[in-house]
């Protein structure tokens, strides 16, 4: 590993969490160099829905290379593209009745944020923008703006104007409508909070901690904005690409949000970044927001293979049975320890088990990547343990690596214990 220390900056992160040399990849698991497996429960932070090389992925890759398929071709029309296109319209948007124009901006997540809210800022002509306490869309200045967790906002990175948090739904407890909360914000012209061009939300906040906001409250939300005339803006970034069970997150709240960013997973692996947004918003000019990398041609070869899966309900219905599963088997944790005052949360395949003694959730990953288990944290105090595992996952690995954590925690708390009774005597 000392090349890493001697060379790489000391931004680096995953590689301390996971101090090995991985080397290659296969589906749900991970192999070193020495060739230790680990099961994948972090896929990417949600890029790798699909599982790591998914065979029919990388043979279109490996073909189009071979043919000399265009590989970076800025954004001049190209076949790769024009496939891609074809197959989100065909298999994505005319199958939902959505009408969307869809930008390629720079290939991450953040800069789909970006464009985003650029484009709301522009069409309503209006700076401010509402996000909600706990977000995470990125770590670019426009995207840190809206980003709530305080590891990442520092004054020194410069202005963070033109943007309000408002509590997202839960933030006070069950009893309190944290979307009535922000309308009295908004109806009343002296509350100090600027009409918004947009409000940006996850439906379900992935690094901010698995919190999943409800039907209801999304519906609310919709409704708000179209009221008071405000865009609304789905990061489908992280929770998008089928990870709750429906390709769109939204889905399950039957809202249309007015624009929508897709990345990680869109990109079957690879990186690619979307902005959808319907018909009207699409006012740039030509060239008016550029980038060198906007829609990469692999990523599209790969994406459009990855949305074959989307072609009938199957991938759907096994998405909908490994997240019972996963619910399951996290409740049963839960109630195993009761000592952790646990808390399970998540929806389709995306599950947090919060542990809030401090530090906890940190040793659980640890002991578990020792076991073989790749598994990371999120929330703002790293208090949440995050099942993130592919969607192609078979039930054996997926109950596998739950077991991991299981066996880690009851380590862990025996271990506490035996200290414990060490002290006494
Ligand atoms: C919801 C959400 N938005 C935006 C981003 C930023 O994406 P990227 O890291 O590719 O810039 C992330 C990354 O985790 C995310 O989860």
């Amino acid at each position: 590993m000392r090349i890493f220390e001697q060379l790489e900056s000391e931004v680096r992160s995953y590689v301390r969490s996971f101090p090995v040399i991985f080397d290659t990849a296969e589906g749900s698991f991970l192999f070193d160099e020495q060739g230790n497996r680990y099961i994948d429960f972090f896929s990417g932070a949600g890029t790798l829905n699909y599982g790591h090389n998914n065979p029919v992925i990388s043979n279109a890759l490996i073909e189009y290379l071979q043919r000399n398929g265009i590989v970076h071709g800025l954004d001049k029309a190209t076949s790769a593209k024009k496939r891609f296109l074809q197959k989100f319209y065909d298999t994505v948007l005319a199958p939902r009745n959505l009408e969307y124009k869809i930008q390629f901006t720079g290939p991450t997540g953040t800069n789909a944020v970006e464009s985003a809210l650029k484009l709301a800022r522009m069409v309503k002509g209006r700076s401010n923008v509402i996000a909600f306490t706990n977000a995470f869309h990125g770590l670019t200045m426009g995207a840190l703006a809206v980003t709530g967790n305080n590891f990442y906002r520092d004054e020194f990175f410069g202005m963070r104007s033109n943007v309000d948090h408002m509590p997202y739904d839960g933030y006070f407890g069950p009893d309190v409508n944290t979307i009535e909360y922000l309308r009295r914000f908004l109806e009343d012209k002296s509350s100090g909070i600027d009409l918004p061009a947009a409000i940006i939300v996850e439906t379900v906040q992935g690094e901010g901690g698995i919190h999943v906001a409800s039907v209801e409250w999304l519906q609310q939300l919709e409704q708000l904005c179209h009221e008071f005339d405000i865009l609304l803006i789905v990061d489908d970034i992280q929770v998008g690409n089928g990870r709750t069970g429906t390709f769109f997150s939204f889905e399950r709240a039957g809202i249309k949000p007015d624009m929508v960013t897709l990345s990680k997973s869109i990109g079957g692996g690879l990186p690619l970044a979307l902005l959808l947004m319907r018909p009207e918003l699409d006012q740039w000019k030509p060239g008016e927001h550029t980038g060198t990398f906007r829609g990469n041609n692999l990523a599209f070869v790969a994406s459009t293979e990855a949305l074959a899966y989307w072609d009938n309900e199957d991938l759907a219905e096994s998405v909908k049975y490994k997240g019972q599963i996963m619910e399951e088997e996290l409740t049963k944790i839960r109630d195993k320890y009761p000592q952790l005052e646990a808390d399970v949360r998540g929806v389709g395949m995306v599950w947090g088990l919060e542990i809030k003694k401090l530090g906890f959730a940190g040793e659980v990953s640890k002991a578990a990547f020792e076991n073989g288990l790749v598994i990371e944290l999120s929330g703002a105090e790293d208090q949440v343990i995050k099942f993130l595992p592919s969607l192609v996952i078979d039930e054996d690995t997926l109950r596998e690596g739950i077991g991991i954590i299981d066996k880690a925690i009851g380590e862990l708390l025996e271990r506490k214990q035996e200290m414990r009774t060490g002290d006494v005597m």
